[in-house]
């Protein structure tokens, strides 16, 4: 009998082709990695078949730009010169990878402590508290405790384990269900103590804000081309904590499926281990290292539509690692589902090459056809 048989399963609901509603059971992968301690193999439905699967090797940290957000606020004098240095830097980051790493971003490092021990502490939790702990969403598909990008029984199953929710506008009534009611400070409100998440949640909007102004600004554009799309109350954050859990075999499995964002921005923090992220550059995955305390910004499909291609979603992955259990913690940022983008004009080119699109019309797209081989969704947006 295989491990997996043994007993702990997300359920994961899918259409498949032919337009049925199927459940899928997929193993907790935190319950699997336990059971397969100390052994050398995988189960077959975690094997893939990967040409280009480099092998896992201590690797060289990626000379990922860093962008020193404080520099980017220094606003006016004394110092243009150290600012539009900075912005020249955030340009080439944004344009040729697509990707960068913040420091001196200003979220204070007790609240992104706070983050990491709610998110320890809830998959500390028996399999059945930590299933009973979060909700369902009804309506909304790739939310919750689980999976995602599950689409048929007979695709490679990723090592991971995930826990989406939603984190604004506000208030959003279904995300209330969602949340873990353990351990309590995951959600609670105690003694006007927010919650870590939410706490977090607000920090890093601050932050995206601003990348969203300086980016534009970066890209010689009107400073409020992109940030003027994202309404106050209505844009959306979701937050996705994925957790990796130690893998037998890092040379047979993939923790994430090769995927862009369909976020306009996306902000990234890792804990426990560094490292296991790649991102597609000239044809080879580099491996992303991050220092503790930086954060990971990578620009999304949105923002890509939204700078009609100036800038452009980095295709990324994420590999295992065999001893170590390794965290991390998505915000993706998205306006308002029922916002449409608008790409700004293009002044050098002489076709625009992407038309306005609703932002909930390019999420349900980009889910139904994901997992994709190759960087296809996008193509949704395309004129
Ligand atoms: C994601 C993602 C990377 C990581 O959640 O979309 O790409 O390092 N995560 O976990
Ligand atoms: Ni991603």
């Amino acid at each position: 009998m295989e491990e997996e048989d043994k007993g702990y399963f997300h359920e994961a609901s899918f259409i498949d082709k032919e337009g049925q509603l199927r459940t899928s059971k997929v193993p907790v992968v935190q319950e699997l990695a336990r059971q397969l301690q100390g052994l050398n193999h995988l189960p077959d439905k975690f094997k893939r078949v990967h040409p280009d699967h480099q092998p896992v090797t201590p690797s060289v940290a990626l000379p990922i730009p860093t962008i020193n957000m404080a520099k980017l606020r220094l606003v006016a004098e004394p110092q243009p010169k150290v600012r539009a240095q900075e912005l020249a830097k955030l340009a080439s980051a944004a344009k040729e990878w697509g990707m960068f790493l913040i420091m001196d971003h200003g979220v204070p490092s007790n609240v992104l402590h706070g983050v990491k021990d709610v998110v320890k502490g809830f998959f500390g939790l028996p399999f059945e508290e930590k299933k009973a702990s979060v909700g369902s969403y009804a309506s909304v598909e790739n939310m919750g405790y689980g999976r995602n990008f599950v689409k048929s029984e007979d695709q490679p199953l990723d090592w991971i384990d995930r826990l989406t929710m939603k984190a604004a506008p506000e208030g959003a009534s279904e995300g209330l269900h969602v949340w873990p009611q353990k351990p309590t400070n995951f959600s609670d409100i105690i003694y006007n103590d927010r919650q870590a998440i939410e706490l977090y949640v607000r920090e890093a909007r601050k932050v995206l804000d601003d990348l969203l102004e300086v980016l534009a600004e970066s890209l010689s554009l009107e400073r409020h081309v992109f940030i003027q799309q994202f309404d106050t109350n209505e844009s959306e954050i979701n937050v996705r904590v994925n957790y990796y859990p130690p893998c037998p075999r890092p040379d047979q499995t993939l923790g994430l499926t090769p995927h862009t964002d369909a976020s306009a921005l996306t902000i990234l923090m890792e804990f426990d281990t560094s490292g296991g992220l790649q991102v597609l550059k000239d044809q080879k995955w580099l491996p992303v290292k991050w220092p503790r305390d930086t954060l990971l910004v990578n620009v999304g499909d949105m923002l890509e539509i939204m700078s009609n291609g100036r800038l452009q979603s980095p295709w990324h992955r994420v590999v295992t690692q065999m001893d170590v259990e390794r965290f991390s913690v998505a915000l993706f940022y998205n306006p308002a589902s029922l916002a449409e983008i608008v790409p700004v004009r293009n002044t050098t080119m002489k076709n625009e090459s992407y038309k306005n699109v609703v932002v909930g019309d390019y999420l349900q797209h980009f889910y139904k056809i994901s997992p994709t081989t190759e960087k296809v969704a996008i193509k949704f947006a395309k004129a």
